[in-house]
């Protein structure tokens, strides 16, 4: 694996809408990230990805975007932007933006005008198609957010014609078999890489190509509301690859930016194309232990992940990405509850437990994303009912575990776990009101576990989740380790002891274990090799290295509940 400029970074991702609100519309925005560069500066950030924050009408929070050359002005303005990428740099920090080019909004003009004439040249950049002659949708495919993948066309629902949406309906699919659109999408970026920015994150890449023609991609259904999930259609898919290949060619490759692709679903034998040396993307997220457990019936129906689980999926990455490239790490995102609430079994979820998740990934090999508020050890969100609920995806779940037979409160229960919206109350600033987010009335409850998990309380406190975070940064970039962290090989270690996650990171000179007592009690393990120095103890405050090493007689480690070690070991 050839060296990147990024490889020994540490990444950050902002959800623009609830991060920071400097104008009390009660939406957070530009010049509210920017007053939050020093506090990110300090934790040790280096790269920034901001969720969309283009125009848009915000049907799915701007994954639908009408103009891809503007911000919408509930953010801000471009020339926020401007001032952005200046602060960044000179604070030697990298801004990424997020891609979203498998749809637009149907507010784009392109769709508007694919509308207004649907087979002149803007019609073509969709997939817009006569439904079956019985006037039905063109094949049974299902959106992510539920219902058919197919709508009328607007403006032309008398006649035969529908549009293709994976996702949202006021998301229209973009037909990357259609040159001109491709060019269009190469344009923007390199727009967007000339003004600065360091790269993309790649929305739902893995969807742009599709089965085609798509009346002969019909599968049995999947669930009683005789559709099937778009993923089925994917894998009869083939070829995604001149795609991606030609857009890294004429975009990323040039600027040497960074692209992390959201990618689902890619074979072990495809991964040197995705994330090799010279392959599509810089890097792809880790999303192993996000999908563990989920079902094709819905929400309602996905096993909940052990600690056990926890980590074979993680080991399973790392196995799976050794020698062929760098992953993206991560415990949440927007899309995802608070992995504090999910990765920690319930009852458990103590600051300590979190500091422990929170070193288990983050050693890990691979580029370290930390989500906004997974720094204070930010937790889900207890919702009441329904009604409260903005999340598209958690709404059409509600609904499709109501229709498995779920009671209300059931089905409450099931979402409340799973939604999107846990990872989107406003970011904790201060125990003052709405969290310190905003002087208005933010867009979204605020959690009310403010007042104890906020980021000026824990500044104050030596032995934060938050200050563990920035002794976890900084072991990261200690010269004396920095090797070992961003490049030394993953070795699990004593990998069949339950409720124990451990693992070697070997280094050329060196060797760290990291070793983390997944469960309340204490435990005694026999350790195949003897500790030479530790880096960090969770048990001990958040300062690097101690003299006094932890219980250890004979070869045996004696861990109390939680505590988590991260140590460089004689030779192992
Ligand atoms: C993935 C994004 O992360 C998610 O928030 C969005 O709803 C879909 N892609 C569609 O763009």
């Amino acid at each position: 694996m050839k060296k990147k400029w990024w490889h020994d970074k540490v990444a950050y991702q902002i959800y623009p809408k609830s991060f920071y609100d400097s104008n009390g519309d009660g939406i957070g925005d530009i010049p509210g990230i920017i007053s939050k560069l020093d506090y990110l500066k300090d934790l040790g950030v280096d790269i920034i990805w901001l969720s969309p924050c283009f125009c848009s009408p915000l049907a799915d929070q701007g994954y639908d975007i009408s103009d891809y050359y503007n911000i919408d002005p509930r953010f801000g303005t471009i020339e926020d932007i401007d001032v952005l990428l200046e602060e960044a740099k000179k604070r030697d920090m990298y801004i990424l933006m997020d891609l979203v080019v498998n749809h637009c909004s149907d507010e784009h003009e392109w769709f508007e005008k694919a509308c207004e004439d649907p087979m002149g040249e803007y019609g073509k950049f969709f997939y817009i198609q006569n439904g079956k002659e019985d006037g039905s949708e063109p094949n049974n495919w299902r959106s992510y957010f539920g219902g058919s993948a197919w709508d009328k066309l607007p403006g032309h629902e008398e006649e035969n014609l529908y549009y293709l949406h994976l996702f949202h309906k006021k998301q229209p699919d973009l037909n990357w078999e259609h040159k001109e659109m491709r060019e269009e999408v190469y344009k923007m970026i390199n727009w967007w890489l000339d003004k600065g920015l360091a790269g993309f994150r790649i929305d739902a890449i893995i969807n742009i190509k599709k089965a085609l023609p798509v009346e002969n991609y019909s599968y049995p259904a999947d669930r009683d509301d005789g559709l099937v999930r778009p993923q089925r259609m994917l894998k009869d898919a083939v070829g995604i690859g001149e795609f991606l290949g030609e857009m890294h060619e004429r975009t990323f490759k040039p600027h040497d930016s960074f692209a992390v692709g959201e990618v689902f679903d890619v074979e072990k034998k495809d991964l040197p194309e995705f994330i090799g040396d010279d392959g599509y993307f810089s890097s792809m997220f880790d999303f192993n232990e996000t999908i563990f457990g989920s079902s094709d019936k819905g929400w309602y129906d996905a096993k909940k992940i052990t600690p056990d689980d926890y980590k074979r999926c993680c080991f399973e990455s790392q196995a799976e990405m050794d020698g062929v490239g760098y992953f993206s790490n991560i415990i949440e995102n927007h899309d995802e509850p608070r992995g504090v609430s999910r990765y920690i079994p319930e009852g458990e979820c103590t600051p300590r437990a979190k500091k422990l998740l929170g070193a288990m990934n983050f050693l890990l090999k691979g580029l370290p994303f930390i989500y906004q508020g997974q720094e204070i050890g930010m937790e889900n969100v207890v919702l009441e009912s329904i009604d409260q609920v903005d999340d598209i995806s958690t709404l059409d779940e509600y609904q499709v575990a109501k229709n498995a037979g779920l009671s209300d409160e059931e089905a409450l229960k099931v979402v409340n776990f799973f939604s999107r919206d846990n990872a989107r109350t406003p970011m904790q600033w201060t125990d003052k009101a709405q969290a310190g987010f905003t002087t208005g009335t933010p867009w979204l409850y605020v959690n009310p576990n403010y007042t104890e998990i906020n980021v000026a309380a824990q500044e104050e406190d030596p032995e934060s989740v938050l200050n563990w975070y920035k002794a976890l940064i900084s072991l990261r970039k200690n010269p004396e380790y920095k090797e070992t962290v961003v490049y030394g090989d993953t070795v699990p270690v004593l990998e069949d002891t339950h409720n124990l996650m451990a693992y070697y990171r070997k280094g050329e000179n060196q060797t760290i274990l990291v070793i983390g007592n997944y469960q309340p009690q204490a435990q005694t393990v026999e350790l195949p090799c003897e500790i030479e120095k530790v880096l960090l103890d969770n048990t001990k405050g958040v300062q690097n290295e101690y003299s006094e090493l932890p219980a250890f007689k004979d070869g045996k480690l004696t861990l109390e509940g939680y505590q988590t070690i991260a140590a460089v070991v004689k030779e192992a």
